[in-house]
């Protein structure tokens, strides 16, 4: 079902009218410092189209897992600063957003002034999805603007509830960006459609994979679920991370995919998972005893890149190895690069979960790929064909 979007909006009496927005600013804070703005970036064009027609944008958003109370290591207050300095104009920081005072003040902000309510985790109804708490933030608003895509898949107050409650309830323009890409991917690929699977373990990419198999023409497999496919195989994998509860589900998936599932040509094997370790590319029939696979060899980089290059939908999530540890990033920095030239040729190429997304910015190609994903369950469970609550409790268009 289409969902009502910002957009939408255009041509309504806006000026003065106070919009409730659900941003995803749950972001890495070090030392009061934020160390990655992506997510604050990404919902700037909401922010600011609100903000020039005179509204009175109130954000709420959650940082971290505190336990339904404040925690001051979990404060939004860093993540106020740095809006502020992504905006270029102040930010009034509610520290109570669901007292009287904050609604007052809501009301008295100038037209076009941003407000960033703390924590809604500090909330011990948020993640139970309270209907009470809900109607305190929405007095924050005459409107509700969810673009808070990251957080789609939690059935929270402020994601939830509260857009049940504040009407109209419509999906930002990030939110609306999200939709649009990860949909179009699962419902209309130009093809060949061409998904990139990697990460640690086949459990938590299976909803994923099931959901993509019927849809793809071809499913490139990496990261150390690739060992589990190879151990089901009935290779001895070594010291490599292979998940034997899952080696019956590797195999009915191995044979239920066919041709469609590719699997490494070779792989990069060592000692021990360190950069001065002595490593070599070997068969995947081929790892020594004790040695442990961390990334894709050259001749599967190639044979996967010359894939992606030849697709015209690309869908990735997930490493190709460990590639937190160089020089074990090769197999997935290549993949990055791989997609940034599908895209020149024409393709339509989509980045999904935060490790993938942070491998793209890590090779400099994050501007030459069509669509990275700010959302990592959020997109996985998308991506599943879950129904995200955050969304499904929009207005429809
Ligand atoms: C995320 O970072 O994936 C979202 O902000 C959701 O966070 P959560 O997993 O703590 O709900």
């Amino acid at each position: 079902m289409k969902k009502r979007t910002l957009a939408s909006l255009e041509g309504q009496p806006l000026e003065g009218q106070r919009a409730l927005v659900r941003v995803d600013f749950n972001v890495p804070v070090r030392d009061g410092m934020v160390a990655d703005a992506t997510r604050i970036r990404a919902a700037l064009p909401t922010i600011q189209w609100l903000s020039g027609k005179g509204c009175r944008v109130v954000l709420l958003s959650h940082l971290g897992r505190p336990k339904g109370a404040p925690d001051p290591r979990y404060s939004l207050r860093p993540v106020a600063s740095e809006l502020e300095r992504q905006l270029g104009t102040p930010v009034l920081f509610l520290d109570d957003p669901v007292g009287e005072e904050a609604v007052q003040r809501s009301r008295r902000m100038k037209r076009g002034e941003v407000a960033l309510g703390e924590n809604t985790r500090f909330y011990p109804g948020e993640e139970s999805n309270d209907a009470e708490l809900a109607r305190r933030f929405a007095a924050l608003g005459d409107f509700y603007v969810n673009d808070a895509f990251g957080s789609a898949h939690r059935a929270h107050a402020s994601t939830e509830a509260v857009a049940r409650i504040l009407k109209p309830a419509v999906a930002g323009f990030l939110m609306a960006k999200e939709l649009d890409y990860l949909g179009m991917a699962l419902s209309e690929p130009k093809r060949p459609f061409v998904a990139v699977l990697g990460g640690a373990k086949v459990s938590d990419k299976i909803g994923v994979i099931n959901a993509l198999l019927p849809r793809v023409d071809q499913l490139l497999i990496g990261g150390a679920m690739a060992c589990t496919f190879f151990a089901a195989m009935g290779h001895d994998m070594g010291a490599s991370l292979v998940e034997r509860d899952k080696l019956e589900l590797a195999r009915e998936l191995l044979s239920r995919a066919g041709e469609k599932l590719i699997l490494p040509k070779g792989l990069v094997v060592a000692e021990r998972l360190s950069a001065g370790a002595s490593r070599r590319s070997v068969a995947p029939d081929a790892v020594p005893s004790g040695w442990a696979a961390y990334d894709i060899d050259s001749e599967t980089c190639r044979d996967f890149v010359a894939r992606i290059r030849r697709a015209r939908t690309v869908l990735w999530n997930g490493p190709m190895g460990v590639f937190e540890t160089p020089p074990f990033d090769e197999g997935t920095m290549a993949i990055a690069r791989g997609l940034a030239d599908a895209t020149r040729k024409g393709a339509v190429t989509i980045v999904g979960g935060g490790d993938s997304a942070a491998a793209v910015a890590r090779a400099g190609v994050e501007d030459r790929i069509t669509h990275v994903s700010t959302g990592g369950g959020a997109t996985l469970e998308f991506l599943e064909g879950k129904v995200l609550p955050g969304v499904a409790a929009l207005d429809d268009a």
